[in-house]
This record gives C-alpha cells, sequence and structure tokens, in this order.
C-alpha cells in the first residue's frame, strides 16, 4: 500500500530577503540560483528540460533508461533514496520503476513545493515506494531524510546540478555529502561534459526565449515576494561561455541605466546600462577528470556511461 505524501517539515534556511540583498550589494552584483526554482520558476525549468537545444535532459533521461537495471543490480537491495533537487520526480521514477523489492523509501530533497507536490503524484502509482518530501536547503533534509534509515542508501544528484557549483564548493559539497553517509552507500550523479561553445551558448539561450523567461521570472519572483519593481522590458537574458572556469554563466543585463527600489530590503539599487546580475553558473567537465576528483571526496567511481548525443555522463560512486 502507499501511503499519501509525507512532507517533513523542518526550519528551511534560506532568506530570499537577505540573500537578495547580499547579492545586489555584492560587486559584480549577483542572485543565488535556488531561487529561480519557484512555482512559476519550476514549470518553465521543466519545459527547459523538452527543448531541443537542452540535450542535458535528455541524453540523461536516455542514460537512465538504458542503464537502469544495472544501476538497480549495483546498488542491490539499498531500501532508501535520497534525491537532491529531485524536481518533478521523472527521473526516480524512470529508476524506481525497475525495482522489484518492496518496501523502497523515496525522499525528494526540493526547494520548490510545487515540485514537490508533482513528485508525489508522479512516485505514488509505484506500489513498492513510499514518498516523503522535504521542502528547503539539502543539508537541512538530509539528517532528516536520513534518520530513520533502514539500510544502504542512494543519493541521486541529477541533472549535473553539481555544475551549478565552483570547482572548489562541489568539493566541498561532495566531501559534506559524504560524511552525512555510511561506508557502501551510493552517489548516482550526472555531470554534463565539454562540448562546442555555440552549442553550450544555444542551450542556454534558446531561440524560443524559454530560458530567457526562466532566467528574468527571478525579477518578478523579488518583485512579488520583496515588493520591488523591476521592470523586465529593460533586463535581458545572456548567456556566455567563461572559458576560464569552463563555464557558462547566466546573466541579466540592464539595457539602460536605471533605480529599482526593493520596498521590504529598504533598498533602492542601481543600475548602470550593460551592467549585470550574474544568476547562474553551470560547469561543463572531461569525463577522464571526474573519478579523481570524486575519490578526492571520499567516493569511488565504479561506472561512467557516457550518452554521446549529448555528451552527458552518468556515474555511479560508492562511499569508500
Ligand atoms: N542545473 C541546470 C544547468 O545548469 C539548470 C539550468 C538549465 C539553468 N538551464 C538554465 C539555470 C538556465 C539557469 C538558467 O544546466
Amino acid at each position: 500500500m502507499n501511503e499519501l505524501p509525507i512532507f517533513q517539515p523542518f526550519v528551511s534556511g534560506s532568506d530570499l530577503g537577505a540573500e537578495v540583498l547580499a547579492g545586489l550589494m555584492s560587486n559584480p552584483k549577483t542572485l543565488p540560483c535556488k531561487y529561480l526554482y519557484d512555482g512559476v520558476g519550476s514549470s518553465l525549468f521543466e519545459a527547459i528540460t523538452h527543448l531541443r537545444e537542452y540535450a542535458c535532459s535528455r541524453g540523461e533521461k536516455a542514460l537512465l533508461e538504458a542503464h537502469r537495471s544495472q544501476i538497480m543490480g549495483a546498488v542491490g537491495g539499498a531500501p532508501e533514496f535520497v534525491e537532491l533537487g529531485g524536481g518533478t520526480g521523472e527521473k526516480a521514477f524512470l529508476l524506481l520503476s525497475t525495482a522489484t523489492q518492496t518496501g523502497i523509501r523515496y525522499h525528494n530533497l526540493d526547494i520548490s513545493e510545487t515540485a514537490l507536490d508533482i513528485s508525489a503524484n508522479v512516485i505514488k502509482s509505484l506500489d513498492n515506494v513510499t514518498f516523503y518530501g522535504h521542502a528547503g536547503e539539502f543539508f537541512e533534509g538530509l539528517p532528516v531524510a536520513l534518520r530513520n534509515r533502514r539500510g544502504p542508501v542512494t543519493v541521486l544528484f541529477l541533472g549535473s546540478s553539481i555544475g551549478n557549483f565552483t570547482v572548489s564548493e562541489s568539493n566541498k559539497f561532495l566531501t559534506d555529502l559524504r560524511s552525512n553517509l555510511e561506508r557502501g552507500d551510493f552517489l548516482l550523479l550526472g555531470t554534463d561534459l565539454e562540448k562546442p561553445v555555440d552549442r553550450l551558448v544555444m542551450a542556454y539561450d534558446d531561440p524560443q526565449g524559454v530560458t530567457s523567461a526562466f532566467n528574468k521570472n527571478l525579477l518578478a519572483r523579488i518583485n512579488y515576494e520583496l515588493s520591488a519593481n523591476f521592470d523586465l522590458s529593460k533586463f535581458a537574458h545572456e548567456a556566455r561561455w567563461n572559458q576560464p572556469d569552463g563555464c557558462i554563466e547566466m546573466h541579466l543585463r540592464s539595457l539602460v541605466d536605471q533605480a529599482v527600489r526593493i520596498s521590504r530590503l529598504k533598498l533602492i539599487c542601481s543600475f548602470s546600462e550593460g551592467e549585470t546580475i550574474r544568476t547562474e553558473r553551470s560547469h561543463k567537465y572531461r569525463g577522464g577528470i571526474i573519478g579523481g576528483w570524486l575519490s578526492s571526496a571520499g567516493w569511488e567511481l565504479s561506472e561512467q556511461w557516457i550518452d554521446q548525443p549529448s555528451l552527458f555522463a552518468l556515474n555511479l560512486a560508492c562511499a569508500a
């Protein structure tokens, strides 16, 4: 029998106001990418995953479909699955629908409650899986999800979300993740690989303008939640390749000299024409470095599958 979706409330450490203030006061201006994913943002991101130009999700899905039995076999009878930023739960569904064992627990840790609601419904159709949703930050939800663990845990961190960290942040993240887990637990990690720059830029600046709407929605969200008056027509979405750091950067470029009022923060923020707010970084990797990178954070890479059309890799590692 499947239980109803279970949401484990905990006080979330995310604070939109404080983080927007810090980001807009810094030089150059930045905003944290996690705030892209409100209800509207999560739906727009879902649309991005279907874009021809954004091959990342399609490639990862193809890998999951092709290797899910092997993955489920490798993690053995691991009863606990924890997905970091599982969104609408489709990838977990692909994987878990091949599981033959009963009594699986699937925890989705996601910042978007809308996405959690959708994923609860997606997972509900699997009779052998109980769904738990945790709204908020990964490292707050993780100990809650793991509190009553009954055996090996498999952590899913897909969609190359790891790429949204800098190299040193991702190392810290993988080390912190390892320290929350036990020897013999598993990590299934999705990583987008290096590819020609024009392909990358198109993936983050599609001609239909979906990615632009996704990026600009962050300003609409700030308008709504912090009583601000960003004029969305006076900002343009921009995706650029940062060669030294090996990442795509998403920016919002001010088209004019302007001042924006953010009433809840008691802030007037000035922008000069051409100035940008960086909203996201997405690092691209060489397949060959991932094993060494994981091992320096306490993980041992056991398998790596690469989808050639999209140049995306799925990596299965074990906590050493
Ligand atoms: N984690 C995804 C990535 O970096 C998120 C993403 C896709 C994204 N397209 C975007 C984030 C556009 C901001 C803007 O690939």
